[in-house]
Order: structure tokens, then sequence, then C-alpha cells
């Protein structure tokens, strides 16, 4: 029989991460592959659309956790899942990113003895005010493997005192993912711009926010749409509003009215292929986003990121990435920058090349299935 590897999703950017690895671990051949749904993100527009779009199958255990603080949902995912994986000692359990699901994974598999790999290990922001930098923290401290996106998570681990054998430097699977849809994405890209109300053939920002150091207070929310709305006299903003964001606004039905009235398209979340086909058009991409930074790189779209710091340096370095902060004229002024100066495709980082999970899938098969 072979070798049974699970891997576990819960959350928007987990989708988009595993589905090139779950399609690589199943023609290999090499495993006996089982994918779980956390259920921390349940609305279609932030899960069912992802599965559709990225061709990822029905999960075969859905813990349907749902939402609640941190510790309540780490530790529903925790309670939901060890049953399952006591039961069927999978050979190894792969974790993806930063989200509570995966530390909460990681750390029930740890406790049951089973290896945990973990898919972007390694990144680090050095802020731990954000919760996914403690996720990152300790699900590397608890993972056998670590796959790595770019060469600065490798630095990172070595001076944490994590062994060199332990880390393997395969690449971005969100840029599988990006170059596997891409086609399609540019297919939809006209029906998404006519339903939005951009011109045919015009410019236009896209606008992302959801961390909560952005939306959870209302007056750096307030600022930071003030100052996009400055962007939005000389130019549409297309804005899918996270419901972490949506439940903000509510709160603040001023900065909603203000953010409309100046140029600022608010829509629903978008699904993958919609979004992607999106960006890829895009004069300009404000963002807080972790993923969107790097497809931006992966694209050589002009992005501002909306943070002070970022834990993919990277895209600073390989992609057209601008850290402006909240500072409205920071803001403005890299704004202003980056639509002045013609659109410039660097040298893409070092393996972002679409073949990030086959390496990852190779690897785990020397460990795991040899
Ligand atoms: C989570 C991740 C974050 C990631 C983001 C991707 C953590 C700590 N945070 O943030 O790292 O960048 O996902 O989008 O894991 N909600 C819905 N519908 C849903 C899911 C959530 O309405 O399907 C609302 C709920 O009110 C919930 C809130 O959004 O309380 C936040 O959801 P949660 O999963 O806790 O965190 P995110 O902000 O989505
Ligand atoms: N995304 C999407 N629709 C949207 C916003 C984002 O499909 O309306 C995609 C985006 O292309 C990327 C992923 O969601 O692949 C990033 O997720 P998010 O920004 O929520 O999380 P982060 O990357 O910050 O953890």
């Amino acid at each position: 029989m072979k070798p049974r590897l699970w891997l576990v999703v819960g959350a928007r950017p987990n989708f988009v991460k595993a589905a090139p690895v779950l399609r690589a671990a199943r023609a290999s051949g090499l495993f006996e592959p089982t994918l779980v749904h956390t259920g921390q993100h349940y609305d279609p527009a932030l899960s069912g659309v992802f599965f559709r779009d990225l061709g990822l199958p029905r999960p075969d255990l859905h813990l349907e956790v749902g939402s609640g603080s941190h510790a309540a949902q780490t530790a529903e995912v925790m309670r939901r899942l060890e049953p399952a994986l006591a039961e069927a000692r999978p050979r190894a359990l792969v974790v993806f990113g930063d989200v509570n699901s995966t530390l909460a994974a990681a750390l029930t598999a740890a406790k049951l003895g089973v290896p945990v790999a973990h898919v972007e290990a390694g990144l680090r922001s050095f802020d731990r005010s954000m919760p996914e930098e403690i996720n990152r923290v300790v699900t590397d401290r608890l993972s056998e493997t670590l796959f790595t996106t770019e060469e600065s998570a490798n630095r990172n681990l070595a001076r944490e005192g994590v062994p060199d054998a332990a880390v393997e430097l395969v690449g971005n699977t969100m840029v599988d993912s990006l170059l596997h849809g891409l086609e399609r994405a540019r297919e939809l890209a006209p029906a998404v711009r006519e339903r939005l109300g951009l011109a045919a053939g015009g410019e236009y920002a896209v606008l992302t926010l959801h961390r909560p150091s952005n939306v959870d207070r209302g007056e750096v929310l307030e600022a930071l749409l003030a100052a996009v709305a400055e962007i939005g006299r000389e130019l549409p903003v297309v804005f899918p509003v996270h419901p972490r964001t949506r439940e903000r606004l509510a709160d603040r039905p001023a900065a909603e009215r203000s953010a409309k009235s100046a140029g600022l398209a608010l829509c629903e979340p978008m699904g993958y292929l919609e979004f992607v086909g999106l960006l890829d058009g895009a004069r300009l991409t404000l963002t807080d986003s972790g993923g969107v930074q790097e497809e931006t790189t992966a694209l050589g779209i002009p992005c501002l990121t909306l943070r002070d710091n970022t834990e993919r340096p990277v895209t600073l370095t390989h992609g057209t990435n601008l850290l402006v902060g909240t500072d409205p004229d920071k803001i403005l002024a890299g704004a202003r920058e980056r639509l002045a100066a013609d659109r410039e495709r660097r040298r893409p980082p070092p393996l972002w090349d679409g073949r990030a999970a086959e390496r990852i899938v190779a690897a785990l098969g020397r460990r795991y299935a040899a």
C-alpha cells in the first residue's frame, strides 16, 4: 500500500498554495493523498469558488470549524483533527502558509508523532504583533521538513538553528497556481472589467486590505481609504472587500460612503481566476496581502504594500513591490512614482517557475515514500 500523505488547508491563500501540490502528489503515484479542509474560511466566495477555480477535489475530510478567536479557532481545529489523524496515522502531514489552521494542524500532528512538512517555511516579518508571524515561527519549530520560497527564508531558518538538511528551497507554489491559471484568467478578464464598469482598454488600480493592523482600527482604515481615494481621482480603483474588512466598514458607514464617492469600486471578494485576470491587467496594486505581493512580482505589476514590513523581501528586490506603510503622504508619493514609471518586468526570483510543487513532491517522495 502507498504511504498516506495528508494535506491540510483552511483559508483562501492555503487553497492556492496547496492545489498544485495535491495535483503533483496524485500524478506522482507515490502517495495516497488525503485533503483536509478545516473550514476556517467557509463563505463560497472565500472557499468554494477556489476549489472550483483551482480544480481542487471535494475535501476527504471537512472539519467545519468556522470563525472564532485565535485560541478558540486553533483549539477547535486541533480537537476535531486529532481523532481522525490518530486513526489514519499518515506517513506525513503537509501544511501551507501561516494561518491559524496551519499552526493547529502542525501542532496536532507533531504531538501524535506524524512528521510535519511546511510549505512556505522560514518567512519572517520580525513583527510579533502579526498573528501570522507567531504561526510561522511555531509551525517551523514543529516541522521536520521545511520548504522555502526564497533565500531569505533559508537564512532565517539557519539563524534559528534549523539544520540545513531539513530545509529545501523549492520555489513558490502560489506562482505554480498563477501560471497554471493565467490563460483562463485572461480569457475571463474582459467580462470582469465590463461587470465592474471599467472602460475597455482603460487603466485601473486594484486594492485589497485585510490585515488586522490596517482594518481593525477604524481611524487607520479611514485614513488608508482617504489616501487611496486620492488615487481614485486619477484612476478607477477596484476594491474586492474581504469579510473582515466588510465588517469594519459596516461600523464606519461614513468611510464607506466617502470611498465610494471617490472612485473606489467596492465589490465582493472575487473568485481566484477573476481576481488574477483583474490583477494581470492592473496599472497599479495596493495591498496588505502576502500572496498579492508575490503574484504582482511574478506578473511585473507595480505593487504598493500598505505595511511597514514584509516577510517576503524578494518581492522588493526581484519584484516591483514598494513598502509604503500607512502614511497617506508616502502612499500618494509611491503611487505617483509608480504611475510615472514604465511597466518593468524584473528577473523573477529563483525557482518561481511554475514547478515548485513537483520539487516538493519529489522531496516528499525521497523522505517519506522511499
Ligand atoms: C485569515 C488569516 C490570515 C490570511 C487571511 C486570508 C489567521 C490568523 N489569519 O485572516 O493570515 O491572510 O485569512 O484571507 O489565520 N469571515 C467570513 N467568512 C469566512 C471567513 C471569515 O465572514 O468564510 C469573517 C468572520 O467574521 C471572521 C473574520 O472574517 O471572524 C476573520 O476570519 P479569520 O479566518 O479569523 O481571519 P482572516 O482575517 O480571514
Ligand atoms: N484573492 C482572490 N480574490 C480576492 C482577493 C485575493 O482570489 O478578492 C487571491 C489572491 O490572488 C491570492 C490569495 O487570494 O492568491 C491571497 O489571499 P489573501 O490576500 O486573502 O491572504 P494572504 O496572502 O495575505 O495570506
